[in-house]
């Protein structure tokens, strides 16, 4: 099976006039966690670099490693984070009151629909649903939960062969077109499952909040293209559709929900109007950004090895708290192995007792508070939550534990 090709023009536009940005080095999967038996083995890298598309701006991989072999069995689980969870029943209920209230029969359709849990809020609220997840492993699990799920990848075929003529009111993407190869092909896709007047809704990390904060770590194998508004516009142009609204949201480090339906059929809201305003402001269309963005990311890992040396020195006992992918892409990038971390604390069960792709750092399920001490400092790799962890961890902290974030500028909590 052929695992890796490279691009060479852009997923959007076809320009071939591509600028690297930034070099992450070789890097094993970011969501390949290994198994005790298996660390002796070899392990696959695959180059990971970002390219920004000098004509229409879209900043993307093109090192691309085959969608069979990246998502045949995933570990990435919805349900194993609460705070996701919670933005899910709010998503259902907005876009349920938004949009479906009206409706008779409303009927959503998810892609990428992981273990049902936003289709499950869907679903209380009186919408039929139908999830499309490729992982096998994962659909199962939503079929088990009475979330009828297609394990399939979203293609014409597809929707062919499994007679998917049941037209949605709604089709909802979370976290998944950014992982999109073939663009066009999806969005042919995604008009054949809308009735007249549906609506495509979907949310990707936004690509302002990822330069801003620094967020190289959200670049994997997995994650294709990073957007702003001006190359999604682009394209949806091309399908005669258009963006009429978009939402920030807090999740992922950092989130757009995108509105999308046939043009002219919804007034464009000022939201948007606002948001493509300041996109032109903050500079997202200028090379140098991205020139800026890239020297950040460099000093970001001196900085961050340098402390943890430090910590090292005084006698600090040091853990990774969270076991993300974007957290095997720090760790690797920035050489963080077990010459500093222990172990790292995860609540997804299905990735305890498994080591991490590259730095090979044991998971471990959560450790009782007794066991903490004040010594420790722990590595926050799921920084996306740090509100929700500070809280939960409170024992920790009050013993005198710390927090270092190591993003966008590493520092204790
Ligand atoms: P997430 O940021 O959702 O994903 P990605 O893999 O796309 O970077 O992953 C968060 C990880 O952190 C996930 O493995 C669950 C874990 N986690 C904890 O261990 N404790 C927590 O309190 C929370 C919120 C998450």
């Amino acid at each position: 099976m052929r695992k890796y090709h490279k691009k060479n023009e852009c997923r959007i536009c076809s320009s071939q006039d591509l600028k690297l940005i930034l070099d992450l080095g070789k890097q094993p999967l970011a969501n390949a966690f290994i198994k005790k038996e298996n660390l002796q083995k070899y392990e696959n890298k695959f180059p990971l670099r970002l390219y920004l598309c000098k004509n229409c701006f879209l900043l993307q991989l093109l090192d691309i490693v085959d969608k069979e072999f990246l998502f045949k069995e995933y570990l990435y689980l919805t349900s194993a984070s609460k705070p996701i969870l919670n933005h899910f029943q709010k998503y259902a209920s907005e876009i349920y009151n938004e949009f479906l209230k009206e409706i008779k029969k409303p009927f959503v359709i998810e892609i990428g629909s992981n273990d049902g849990s936003l289709l499950k809020e869907f679903k209380k609220l009186g919408t039929d649903v139908l999830g499309i997840e490729p992982a096998k492993n994962i659909a199962k699990m939503a079929n088990d939960i009475g979330i009828p799920t297609k394990s399939n990848f979203l293609n014409q075929n597809i929707i062919k062969k499994n007679s998917l003529e049941k037209k949605a009111s709604i089709v909802v993407a979370n976290n998944v077109f950014g992982h999109i190869e073939d663009l066009k092909e999806f969005m042919k896709c995604i008009k054949l499952l809308l009735k007249n007047k549906g609506i495509f809704v979907f949310e990707v990390p936004y690509l302002i909040d990822l330069i801003q904060k620094l967020e190289f770590d959200t670049v994997y194998h997995e994650h294709l293209s990073y957007f702003s508004l001006r190359p999604l516009m682009k394209l949806m142009n091309e399908f005669n559709l258009e963006i009429f609204d978009v939402k920030k949201q807090k999740v992922h480090g950092g989130t757009i929900r995108v509105f999308v339906a046939e043009k002219d059929n919804f007034e464009i809201t000022k939201d948007l109007k606002e948001l493509i305003k300041y996109e032109e402001k903050f500079g997202i269309y200028k090379i140098k950004t991205y020139e800026k963005f890239s020297d950040n990311v460099k000093q970001l890992r001196s900085e961050l090895q340098d402390k943890l040396s430090k910590f090292k020195k005084e006698g600090k006992i040091i853990f990774g708290y969270g076991a993300p992918a974007k957290g095997n892409v720090l760790l690797n990038y920035c050489k963080i192995g077990t010459q500093f971390l222990d172990y790292i604390l995860d609540t997804t069960p299905l990735k305890h007792g498994l080591y991490t792709p590259g730095m090979h750092i044991q998971v471990r399920s959560d450790i009782t508070h007794q066991e903490l001490s004040s010594q420790q400092i722990a590595l926050l790799l799921a920084w996306n939550y740090e509100e929700e962890i500070i809280k939960k961890e409170n024992e920790f902290m009050k013993k005198g534990g710390k927090f270092l974030v190591p993003i966008p500028i590493p520092r204790l909590i």
